[in-house]
């Protein structure tokens, strides 16, 4: 559901949990994220109870929003952090993660992203090349660090049905390793005795709509490791999908874990999931600043663009928009676009929606994950400030503040 327990609207006025947007809105400059902690305590909790029946352990995603209030209040309910750079380890460790809750992955780890990791006792290793298997062996003696958790990235040449650019388990993806590039490296631990490859790792895609691609992929997952008892984990990465328009029906994650729960009996089970603990715990709120009508098309010139929001330009996504104040307004079918200058710097085309005037005050809906984290400063824009409302659902903050122009130009010479 787009809308939820948190994100909802009461007497016309769309409220983050017990507080109305606009009022929050006035206070600041737009475009600005505002987040639910509430919401993200809750989605969490119900991925947890949910898959209870495989006693999964979770570690949340931190690429689809690293914001420290979201990191801090995960971490607080006991969840790992999946993280893809140096950046993110530091970000974790701030946020007061136990290096040891900390997974590495990454196609494309360097040298001193993985020695640094090693030494700072970062828990477990998803690896995707033989080489990098080297590198850890090497960091790993070179401090003497016994027994490092290894867990490889298989590629099982399954095709997921989702966007194009977010399947990552078909055989032409960059991602992963063959079945005989593991069975080497199985074969063979004598080779990295530093390192204890003792998992498996297995993420198809993400916003994946249904199991039957992941129950294929476990399939041959299980067929793969069979003959190695030594692998004791099953690293099922994320992807459980998230609803972007309001009519959008999707499974339950429960049924979801009793059509997969059979299939990872006997084996310790760790989940990445970023989108469904954070997507709909999110809005950007941004402000219209020019209305115009040509071509007979109906314009929305807003203050937030793809360089807030890249989804919909970079995968085609809807986002819902919502007017902070409901009015009994006039439906039209509009374009609503920002101010970059790029074509496909649009967040909504051919919507039917409320007819919004100049200075009008809009959501964009489920923009709590890969919004911000995905935010950039193309055209000079500063990234916006992004507020939080504390799990009380009854106060808020700015977590960061809104980039100023210094900010941009701070790096250079
Ligand atoms: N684990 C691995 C190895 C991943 O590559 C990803 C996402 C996740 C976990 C978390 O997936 P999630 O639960 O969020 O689906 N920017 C795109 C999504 C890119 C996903 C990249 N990898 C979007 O906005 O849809």
């Amino acid at each position: 559901m787009v809308f939820n327990s948190s994100i909802c609207i009461v007497d016309a006025a769309l409220m983050i949990d017990d507080l109305p947007v606009d009022a929050i809105a006035r206070e600041l400059e737009t475009p600005v994220y505002m987040y639910s902690l509430k919401r993200i305590q809750e989605n969490y909790r119900r991925m947890k109870v949910a898959f209870e029946p495989v006693g999964a352990r979770i570690h949340y995603s931190a690429k689809a929003n690293s914001n420290p209030a979201i990191l801090r209040t995960l971490i607080d309910e006991g969840a790992g952090i999946d993280a893809v750079s140096g950046g993110e380890i530091a970000r974790a460790l701030l946020a007061g993660a136990a290096a040891q809750d900390i997974v590495f992955a990454g196609v494309g780890k360097t040298v001193a992203e993985i020695a640094s990791a090693v030494e700072r006792g970062i828990g477990w290793f998803n690896v995707e090349n033989e080489l990098e298997l080297q590198y850890l062996n090497e960091a790993a003696s070179s401090i003497g660090r016994q027994k490092l958790q290894v867990a490889l990235r298989f590629n099982p040449e399954v095709s997921a049905d989702t966007h194009p650019h977010i399947s990552t388990g078909h055989g032409g993806a960059k991602f992963g390793l063959t079945v005989r590039a593991i069975g080497d490296a199985l074969e063979q631990p004598q080779r990295y005795p530093y390192l204890s490859i003792c998992g498996i790792h297995v993420h198809i895609g993400s916003q994946l709509g249904d199991s039957a691609a992941t129950l294929q992929a476990l399939a041959k997952t299980k067929q793969l490791i069979g003959s190695y008892p030594e692998i004791h984990t099953i690293n099922l990465g994320g992807g459980f999908p998230v609803a972007y328009r309001q009519d959008q029906a999707l499974p339950s994650l429960e049924d979801l874990v009793s059509e997969i729960a059979p299939h990872l009996h006997g084996y310790q089970v760790l989940l990445e999931p970023g989108r469904a603990v954070v997507a709909n715990a999110g809005i950007l709120v941004a402000t219209v600043l020019y209305v115009k009508e040509q071509a007979g098309k109906v314009f929305y010139i807003v203050d937030a663009s793809m360089t807030e929001l890249i989804r919909p330009a970079l995968y085609g996504a809807h986002h819902e928009i919502v007017p902070l104040v409901q009015a009994d307004a006039e439906r039209v079918v509009a374009q609503v676009v920002g101010p970059v200058c790029e074509s496909a710097d649009v967040l909504a085309t051919d919507r039917e929606m409320a007819r919004l005037q100049v200075g009008d005050r809009v959501a964009i809906m489920t923009a709590g994950a890969y919004g911000m984290a995905m935010a950039s400063n193309y055209n000079s824009r500063a990234r916006p400030a992004e507020v939080v409302v504390a799990v009380d659902g009854g106060s808020w903050s700015v977590s960061r503040r809104r980039e100023t122009i210094r900010d941009l130009i701070n790096c250079e010479a």
